[in-house]
C-alpha cells in the first residue's frame, strides 16, 4: 500500500478509540458475540499513531497484536468497555466508536454452568448501554465519530444514527457484501456529516485497505477539528 509519510497531522490531539466485538457472558463457560474482528479500529489506531495522535484502544477480544506505541485497554462486555471508556474520556479530543457493541447483554449472569433440561429454553437480554451516545452527550463532548454496518438502507440508517447520537461523522458500509467488511483486510464506506448550514453531505471511499480507509476517516476527522478549534 501507498500512504503518505507521517506528517504530524493529528499531533497533540488524543484520539480515544473502541475496536472489536464485546463478548456478553451467559454463565462461567458461555457468552454472546459477534463476528467482529477489530481490524477497522486497529487500523484507525495504527493510522492515528503515525499521524502523531496520543492514542489510546479500547478493545473487546480480538486474535490482532497491540499496535506500536499504543495504549491498549482490554475488556470482555459492553458494560466493561464503557467503564473503561469513562476512565479516559475526559483527556480525549475524538472518540471513535468503532466497536461492535453487543445490543444486549443477559437479564441475569449465571454463576455455575446451565446444564440442558428442556428440548427449548429462552435467554432474557436486556440493553446495553449506548457508548457512543453516552461519550457526544457528555458536556464537554470530544468530537465523535460512528461505523454503521447496515444489511439494507444504508444511507437512511446512517443519517438517522448521526443525528440520533449527535456526531460529527458516521461511516457506513454494506455489509450485505460479505466480500468486504467484518473480517476482511479490506473495506469500502460512505461518510456522512452535516456541514455548518446543516446539510447532509457525503464522501465516497472506495475499497480498499483497511489503512488507507483509516487513515481517509481521520484526514477527514482532522479538517473538523481545524474548523471546530480556536
Ligand atoms: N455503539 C456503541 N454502543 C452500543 C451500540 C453501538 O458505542 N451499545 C456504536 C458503535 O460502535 C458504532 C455505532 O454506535 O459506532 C453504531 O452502531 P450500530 O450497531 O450500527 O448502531 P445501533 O445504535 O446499535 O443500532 P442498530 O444495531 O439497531 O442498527
Ligand atoms: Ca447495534
Amino acid at each position: 500500500e501507498l500512504l503518505a509519510p507521517a506528517n504530524g497531522l493529528l499531533t497533540g490531539k488524543h484520539l480515544v478509540i473502541t475496536a472489536g466485538p464485546t463478548r456478553e457472558p451467559i454463565d462461567p463457560v458461555r457468552y454472546l458475540s459477534n463476528h467482529s474482528s477489530g481490524k477497522m479500529g486497529y487500523a484507525l489506531a495504527t493510522q492515528a499513531k503515525r499521524l502523531g495522535a496520543q492514542v489510546t484502544l479500547v478493545s473487546g477480544p480480538t486474535q490482532l497484536a497491540p499496535p506500536a506505541g499504543v495504549k491498549v485497554i482490554n475488556v470482555e462486555s459492553a458494560q466493561e468497555m464503557l467503564a473503561a471508556i469513562e476512565s479516559v474520556i475526559a483527556t480525549a479530543d475524538v472518540f471513535i466508536g468503532c466497536a461492535a457493541v453487543a445490543d444486549y447483554r443477559l437479564a441475569e449472569v449465571a454463576g455455575q454452568k446451565i446444564k440442558k433440561q428442556q428440548d427449548s429454553m429462552q435467554l432474557q437480554l436486556v440493553r446495553n448501554p449506548d457508548i457512543l451516545a453516552t461519550v457526544a452527550s457528555r458536556v464537554n463532548p470530544p468530537l465523535c465519530v460512528g461505523f454503521a454496518a447496515e444489511t439494507q438502507n444504508v444511507a437512511g440508517y446512517a443519517e438517522d444514527k448521526l443525528k440520533r447520537k449527535r456526531l460529527a461523522l458516521i461511516a457506513a458500509n454494506d455489509v450485505s457484501d460479505t466480500s468486504i467488511g467484518f473480517n476482511s483486510d479490506d473495506n469500502a464506506m460512505t461518510l456522512y456529516w452535516h456541514d455548518a448550514d446543516g446539510q447532509l453531505c457525503q464522501r465516497e471511499l472506495a475499497r480498499a485497505g483497511k489503512a488507507q480507509i483509516a487513515e481517509a476517516i481521520l484526514r477527514q476527522v482532522h479538517s473538523f477539528l481545524d474548523t471546530t478549534s480556536s
